[in-house]
């Protein structure tokens, strides 16, 4: 994985509650774990709106709803191929 990962977690109080917190030290974990702080960007959003559909997570501009640490995994291996 050469290219930069943006990954946005929804940090309002209706995702947080609902995973994102889970979600968030997954991520920071799964970086650290492979080596990537040099490409994963991560950062924290306030409520988008959508907090029916969450916990969201924003990927590369791509919103995901739902999210959970599995979902997360598959998506960055997906991403390192
Ligand atoms: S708290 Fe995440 S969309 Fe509202």
């Amino acid at each position: 994985m050469s290219e930069k990962v943006y990954i946005t977690v929804c940090l309002g109080s209706s995702c947080f509650a609902r995973g994102n917190e889970e979600n968030l030290n997954f991520i920071e974990e799964y970086v650290a774990k492979n080596n990537l702080d040099a490409v994963v960007d991560i950062s924290g959003a306030r409520c988008e709106g959508k907090c029916a559909e969450g916990p969201n997570v924003t990927i590369n501009g791509k919103l995901y709803s739902s999210v959970t640490k599995e979902k997360i995994r598959e998506i960055l291996d997906n991403i390192r191929g």
